[in-house]
């Protein structure tokens, strides 16, 4: 009898444990998007982007960042839809620049630069990190939506 609510207990003692602020970005199940955007980087999250964003993104993926990561219109459409479903909310703030232009970059964004800000340009460059948006250079758990302050590790 005890063990069958040991569990669920346990669970819940762990839920408190966790610091108030740690928002999780697990990135919801999506075939198409695990298997066209996850290739060439991580799965970024969809939380961490306006719906207009990747909506300007999926808009011009013939020129991706230096990359052509086109795709067929069907692929483009749905996994624009469930981008624009799971986009960030109030937490993300606003993701556009001062001419109200959409941003395409989680790393561009202010909440980016605020919550990054104590790392120097010098650490951005290591050969070990290489871009700001090698996110999993630095959050070891960064796949599965955890990017607390426990489980970061700068390399060297
Ligand atoms: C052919 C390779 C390739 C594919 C496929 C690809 N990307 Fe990218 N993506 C890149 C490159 C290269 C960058 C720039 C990385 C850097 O600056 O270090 C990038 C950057 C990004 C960024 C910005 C990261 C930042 O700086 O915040 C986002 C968001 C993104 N990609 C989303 C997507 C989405 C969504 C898809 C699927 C539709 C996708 N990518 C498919 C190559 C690719
Ligand atoms: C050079 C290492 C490094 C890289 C690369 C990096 N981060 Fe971070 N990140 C940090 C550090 C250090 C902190 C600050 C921890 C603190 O002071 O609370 C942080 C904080 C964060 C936080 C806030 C966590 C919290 O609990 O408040 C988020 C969200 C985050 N990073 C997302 C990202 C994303 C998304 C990427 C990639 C697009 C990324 N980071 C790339 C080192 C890095």
């Amino acid at each position: 009898m005890h063990s069958r609510f040991a569990p669920p207990l346990f669970a819940l003692l762990t839920a408190l444990a966790l610091p108030v602020h740690a928002d999780n970005y697990s990135v919801p199940k999506n075939h198409a998007f695990e298997e066209e955007c996850a290739s060439c980087h991580m799965a970024y999250p969809p939380q961490m982007l306006h719906a207009d964003s990747w909506r300007a993104m999926m808009g011009n993926l013939s020129r991706h960042f230096g990359s052509d990561a086109s795709l067929d219109e069907k692929r483009r459409t749905a996994i624009t839809d469930f981008l624009v479903t799971q986009s960030g909310g109030r937490k993300t703030g606003d993701t556009r620049d001062a001419r109200g232009t959409p941003l395409l970059r989680i790393t561009e964004t202010a909440r980016f630069a605020k919550k990054h800000r104590e790392i120097g340009a010098a650490t951005w460059r290591r050969a070990s990190i290489k871009s700001p948006a090698n996110c999993t250079a630095c959050h070891a758990q960064a796949a599965a939506g955890d990017y607390n302050e426990r489980s970061i590790r700068i390399p060297k």
